[in-house]
């Protein structure tokens, strides 16, 4: 079986990362250190597996980027994943090719609300769950996720207080949960549905973060029982796990025929027809070939995960970590340390040279919450970690 290399990493000013870019880190913060290790924006420096770099390869050489098509090959490529991978039927009909997930998610406000309604989500949540929302002029109602002994649970009762009286017509629901990691169980999924159902709110599963699981196990939203599946819209795509996302492909899967064409209809009104060549190529061959690539890179991702926990531990009192149930983007509260996160973020910019997310950006409910991404080399991260250090014991201690 291949050893794959994850310590080598890929040069990311050829693909202009905008995770590493100058400009983009010095506009967060202008007086960041030249030599900053960023551990921000959600996409990994490992190159990408050698299978789908051969499958590129072929179709650069070949020199054709003409138009194409979702090919047969293509769907059945995303049924045999969802079936191997999280025990999911998912019929052809169901399925549907976009440009990514925000932008589905944008679509689908688009296709089913009218300008009145409004979006429920549990915050703190992936920014642009509240974009889809704002950028379409629908109202966001924020149920705060409950922090309970450092792990995140969903507040029922606020939420079903929500659902009665202010009767958003949709939810996101993260699963599992960016920022937290957290994997939501297959009771508080149907929890969720039900209470959607109950309340004639569409559940909108995003289930990007689904594939790199380091505690499950993972329950998908296509697991839930029948009755349920009719008021089911479910977003994935390999763009995490593999590193895809600069190729613009993902897909939904929809069962409930009335909801899937409302949705086409808002792709035919924005022309949301074919995929980019590359994107279809790297999605199949990721979801055919890519597995053991996968296994690998989470086990790598365990092992930078276990390097954080030990720093936290040791080095930066007053910091908690919540447990990383998938992913590789650890949340940290660093509220007992009495000191605010856009100072700790700066202070590490400017002095230990790591740029880290910071909580503002996950809509609310994450005042003092900062992101960190291993998504990266073990010694990166034990680079990163050791400066951070430093500082905070310069500074703070
Ligand atoms: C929960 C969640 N959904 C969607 C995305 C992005 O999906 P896409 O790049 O396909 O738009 C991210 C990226 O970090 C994410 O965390």
């Amino acid at each position: 079986m291949e050893k794959y290399d994850f310590d080598s990493l890929a040069d990311r000013t050829i693909d202009n990362a905008r995770k590493w870019d100058n400009k983009i880190v010095h506009s967060k913060f202008p007086k960041v250190r030249d030599d900053f290790i960023p551990l921000w924006i959600a996409d990994m420096d490992f190159k990408a597996a050698p299978e789908i770099r051969n499958s590129l390869a072929k179709v650069a050489n070949n020199g054709a980027y003409g138009y194409t098509y979702s090919t047969e090959r293509w769907y059945q490529s995303v049924i045999n994943w969802q079936l191997k991978k999280h025990n999911n039927h998912v019929e052809h009909d169901w399925i549907s090719l976009g440009y990514g997930t925000v932008p589905n998610m944008h679509i689908i406000v688009q296709a089913l609300l009218k300008p009145t309604d409004s979006i429920l989500l549990n915050t703190p949540v992936y920014g642009p769950f509240a974009y889809a929302a704002e950028h379409n002029d629908r109202k966001v109602i924020c149920v705060p996720l409950k922090n309970i002994n450092n792990r995140y649970y969903l507040d029922w009762e606020k939420i079903e207080y929500e659902m009665k009286e202010k009767q958003p017509k949709l939810t996101f629901f993260c699963n599992p949960h960016n920022p937290s990691g957290r994997v939501w169980s297959k009771d508080e999924i149907t929890h969720m549905a039900q209470l959607c159902q109950k309340y004639n709110v569409l559940l909108v599963s995003d289930e990007v973060h689904s594939e790199q699981i380091m505690k499950g196990p993972f329950t998908s939203s296509l697991q839930l029982d029948k009755q349920y599946l009719d008021n089911l819209v479910m977003f994935t795509s390999p763009n995490k796990a593999f590193n895809l996302g600069g190729l613009k492909l993902s897909y939904s899967i929809i069962p409930n025929p009335k909801i899937r064409e409302q949705f086409r209809q808002q792709y035919v009104r924005n022309s949301v027809t074919s995929p980019n060549v590359p994107g279809q190529v790297a999605m199949i061959t990721a979801y055919e070939k890519c597995d053991e690539w996968l296994k690998q890179c989470t086990a790598y991702i365990k092992e930078n995960l276990k390097i954080t926990q030990e720093a936290i531990a040791s080095s930066f009192p007053g910091w908690k970590m919540m447990d990383m149930e998938s992913s590789y983007l650890p949340w940290v509260d660093i509220s007992a340390s009495g000191i605010d996160m856009h100072t700790i973020a700066q202070v590490m910019a400017e002095k230990a040279g790591v740029v880290v997310g910071i909580g503002d950006d996950y809509v609310a409910n994450a005042d003092n919450f900062l992101r960190l991404n291993l998504g990266t080399s073990h010694a990166v991260i034990e680079e990163a970690m050791t400066r951070m250090a430093d500082v905070w014991e310069t500074m703070y201690q």
